[in-house]
């Protein structure tokens, strides 16, 4: 507790926070995007997995856990960003990221907040949303994902979130002092790469959904 009292009472220890919450968000991206991959094998493989999931006793806290690091992922990312936008003199123009401007880096507060009403949405749909029958995960995540406005707002969303990605690893990597004229090109590239793929594996599903067995309807 008391650790976690420095830490979010010192600059460097809100941004190393934020870091490490966001390694842990992502390792969490990683086992929801496997999980959805069921939806790839279809209706039975999804909900049979669906089942085994929400029938976890341990299931309730990991979620309370894992609202708790969203939020403070959020929290204290965008108090990091107010603080540093009010410290900035007016009309200062330095490159803030070591890693030069990026697309990633520019949109992060837009990326942020278009992943925070998405999460909304997407649980107050998915996780609330009402089931043809009370086993049938999957036939509810179809009824959304197989009209081509849902479909196209998921796309969206997800290339939002490649960006936010593509930017919060490498950055993540720097704040934990991870700087070598070697190595650091190649964290970069890994960074780029996994948010690449995380972004195109979670956009090939509704992509997948609309097209190939909605009819793009
Ligand atoms: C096409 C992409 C996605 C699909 C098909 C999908 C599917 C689902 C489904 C079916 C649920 C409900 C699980 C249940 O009730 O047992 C769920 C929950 C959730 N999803 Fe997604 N998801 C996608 C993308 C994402 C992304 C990109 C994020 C994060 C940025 C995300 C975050 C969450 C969260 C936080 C929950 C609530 C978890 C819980 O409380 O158990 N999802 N998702």
């Amino acid at each position: 507790m008391e650790t976690l009292a420095r830490l979010v009472t010192s600059s460097i220890g809100r941004k190393l926070l934020v870091a490490a919450v966001g390694f842990l968000l992502c390792g969490f991206l990683m086992t929801h995007l496997a999980g959805n991959m069921f939806l790839f094998v279809g209706e039975k493989a999804f909900n049979t997995y669906a089942r085994v999931l929400e029938s976890n006793p341990f299931l309730l806290p990991i979620e309370l856990a894992l609202l708790g690091v969203i939020l403070l992922h959020a929290v204290v990312a965008l108090y990091l960003n107010l603080t540093s936008l009010a410290a900035r003199p007016v009309g200062y123009a330095m490159k803030r990221s070591r890693g030069g401007r990026t697309w990633g880096s520019a949109t992060m507060v837009y990326t942020a907040v278009l992943i925070g009403v998405f999460l909304v949405i997407h649980v107050k749909t998915f996780k609330y949303g009402v089931r043809p029958s009370p086993e049938d995960l999957y036939g509810l995540v179809m009824s959304y994902l197989q009209d081509w406005r849902w479909a196209l707002f998921y796309a969206v969303v997800m290339a939002g979130l490649g960006l936010h990605l593509s930017h919060g690893a490498w950055s993540a990597t720097q704040t934990f002092g991870i700087d070598h004229p070697k190595y650091t090109p190649l964290i970069k590239g890994a960074g780029l790469a996994f948010a690449v793929v995380v972004a195109a594996v979670f956009t090939a599903i509704p992509i997948w959904a609309c097209w190939f067995l909605g009819g793009a309807r």
